[in-house]
C-alpha cells in the first residue's frame, strides 16, 4: 500500500507580524515546518509533498536543508486549506492513503500518526481526522457529532453558540483514502464565513468519516501569534528536559537552558545554567557542559568539560577540558585529553591528543600533533589577505610564549620555538628556532632620558 503525506505550508500568517511565512517561525530554533517534516520522515511515508505559497522561495530555501524524497507544490493564491491540498493532486493520485498535515502544528509525532492510521484502517472510513480535547478550543475547528457519529468539522467563525462550547477540536491532521479525497476536492465550495476552500468540508462531502482522539492533546497546538510561539517554545523546552532526564541527563536548575529537540546527550552529563545546545549536537556521558556555553552542531565525547565555551560545527573527543572563555569555530577537531584554556580561539584545525593550549592563543587552519605545548599568546598567521595557508606542528613540539607562526609553515616533532619568535621557515625536528634580537642594555637610561626631556 502506497502511503503519502501532504504538508500545508502556503499560508502567510499575518498575525505573526513576521517578514517570513509563518511555517518558518521557530520553536527551539527550528522552523515549525521542520518539526512537521521530521515527524513525517520518522513515520516513513513513501512520498512527502510540501505545498508552498506565500514567499515560496524562503520555504524552498529551507527545504534545501533536507535531502531525499521531498517534492513541492505551489499554491499561487492562498484560497484556503482545501485549495492547498488540490495543488498536490498529482502526488495524491499515486497513493492509496494520504495523510494531510498542517505545517504550523509542530508537535505532531510519528507515534500518533501510526496509531491514527491503524484506527483509520480498522474503522473502514474514507477519512479519519485526528482530534484532541483541549481546554481552550477557541480558533480551532470543532468536531461535530450527531448521535455519537462524527459528521462534520465546524470552523470557529461558522460555529453556532452551542457548537462554540465543543472542546474536541480538529488537529489539522487527517488520513484519507486517496480516491475519496480526489473525488471530494473539486466539490469544495467557498460557502463559509471566510470565503475559503476549507479542507475540513471534505468530512461532510465524503460522509464515511471517523475521528481518532489523540492521547496527547499537544499535537493540536499551533501558533498564530508571537505569544503562541512563546508558549510552544516553553512547552517544547520542558518536553526536551523531561526526555533527557528520563535518559539520565542532570540539571541543577533549568534556568536559562535551551536544548534543541534533535540534541542527544549521554547519561550522567550535567548541564549548567545559561547553556544553549542546538542543531544536530551529540554529547557523550559524564560531561559537564556550561555554565554559559553555546554549542551548535557539535559532536562531543565522554567526560568532556566545556566551561563558558562557544562551539560551532566542531568535534571534541573524550576527556577534553575547555574553558573558561574559549571558542571552537567550524571544522575543528579536538582529540582526546586536550586542554584548552581561557581566551583561546581555534578554527578549522586538528589538535592532537593531550596537547595543551592554555591561554590567549589563536590557531587557524592548523594540524597539530600529540603532546604539543603552546605557551601563552601564540598565533598562527594563516591569512595573507588573499589566501589562507595551513600550519603543521609535529608531536611533542614546544611552542614558546608569543610565537607567531607565519603559514604555510611546519614545526617538526619535538622542536621548540623560543618565546617571542616569528617563525617563517620550517623548523626541523628536535631543533630550537629563535627569531629574536639580543637584549641591549643601555645603562642609566631612565635618568638620561628624563634629564633630556626637562
Ligand atoms: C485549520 C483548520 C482547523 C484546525 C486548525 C488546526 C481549516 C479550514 N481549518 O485552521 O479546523 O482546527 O487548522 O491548526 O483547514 N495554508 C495553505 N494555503 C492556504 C491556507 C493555509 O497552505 O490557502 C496552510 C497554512 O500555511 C498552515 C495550514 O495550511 O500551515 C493551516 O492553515 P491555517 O490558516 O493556519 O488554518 P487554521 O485557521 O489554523
Ligand atoms: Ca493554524
Amino acid at each position: 500500500m502506497a502511503i503519502g503525506c501532504v504538508i500545508l505550508a502556503g499560508g502567510e500568517g499575518k498575525r505573526m507580524m513576521s517578514e517570513r511565512p509563518k511555517v518558518l517561525c521557530e520553536v527551539l530554533k527550528k522552523p515549525m515546518l521542520g518539526w512537521v517534516i521530521d515527524a513525517a520522515r520518522s513515520f516513513g511515508f513513501d512520498e512527502i509533498g510540501v505545498v508552498t505559497g506565500y514567499k515560496r522561495e524562503l520555504v524552498e530555501e529551507y527545504l534545501q536543508t533536507y535531502s531525499g524524497n521531498l517534492s513541492t507544490f505551489y499554491q499561487e493564491k492562498q484560497l484556503g486549506t482545501g485549495d492547498a491540498v488540490k495543488q498536490a493532486l498529482e502526488l495524491i493520485k499515486g497513493m492509496d492513503r494520504v495523510c494531510v498535515l498542517n505545517g504550523d502544528a509542530p508537535f505532531i509525532d510519528a507515534d500518533t500518526l501510526r496509531k491514527s492510521l491503524e484506527h483509520h484502517e480498522k474503522s473502514g472510513a474514507d477519512v479519519s481526522v485526528i482530534t484532541a480535547e483541549i481546554e481552550n478550543p477557541k480558533g480551532y475547528g470543532r468536531i461535530i457529532r450527531e448521535n455519537g457519529r462524527f459528521t462534520a468539522i465546524r470552523e470557529q467563525k461558522d460555529c453556532s453558540p452551542i457548537e462554540d462550547e465543543i472542546c474536541e477540536v480538529n488537529s489539522g491532521a487527517y488520513w484519507f483514502n486517496a480516491p475519496a479525497l480526489v473525488n471530494a476536492l473539486p466539490r469544495l465550495t467557498t460557502n463559509n464565513a471566510n470565503g475559503e476552500f476549507y479542507l475540513t468540508d471534505c468530512v461532510e462531502l465524503i460522509g464515511n468519516a471517523s475521528a481518532y482522539t489523540s492521547e496527547n492533546p499537544d499535537i493540536v497546538l499551533g501558533a498564530n501569534t508571537r505569544r503562541d510561539l512563546l508558549a510552544l517554545n516553553e512547552k517544547a523546552r520542558q518536553k526536551v528536559f523531561d526526555k533527557l532526564m528520563e535518559n539520565g541527563v542532570s540539571f541543577i536548575t533549568t534556568d536559562g537552558i535551551i536544548i534543541g529537540a534533535d540534541v542527544k546527550i549521554g547519561v550522567d552529563t550535567l548541564i549548567l545554567p545559561n547553556t544553549i545546545i542546538l542543531g544536530k549536537t551529540t554529547i557523550g556521558k559524564g560531561c559537564e557542559i556550561g555554565a554559559n556555553s553555546f554549542v551548535t552542531d557539535c559532536t562531543i565525547g565522554d567526560n568532556v568539560t566545556l566551561n563558558n565555551v562557544k562551539a560551532t560545527d566542531a568535534v571534541v573527543e573524550d576527556s577534553v577540558k575547555i574553558g573558561p572563555f574559549a571558542q571552537l569555530r567550524p571544522g575543528t577537531v579536538i582529540r582526546r585529553g586536550v586542554k584548552i584554556g581561557d581566551f583561546v580561539e581555534i578554527k578549522n584545525s586538528d589538535i592532537g591528543e593531550n596537547t595543551s593550549v592554555a591561554h590567549l592563543t589563536y590557531l587557524g587552519d592548523s594540524d597539530v600533533g600529540r603532546g604539543v605545548n603552546f605557551g601563552c599568546g601564540c598565533v598562527t598567521a594563516n591569512y595573507d589577505g588573499i589566501n589562507k595557508f595551513r600550519t603543521e606542528i609535529g608531536d611533542n613540539a614546544f611552542i614558546g610564549c608569543n610565537t607567531n607562526l607565519i603559514a604555510p609553515v611546519k614545526v617538526g616533532e619535538n622542536a621548540t620555538t623560543g618565546a617571542g619568535s616569528t617563525i617563517t621557515t620550517a623548523v626541523p625536528p628536535n631543533s630550537l628556532a629563535v627569531e629574536r634580537s639580543q637584549t641591549r642594555i643601555i645603562e642609566n637610561w631612565q635618568k638620561n632620558f628624563k634629564r633630556k626631556k626637562r
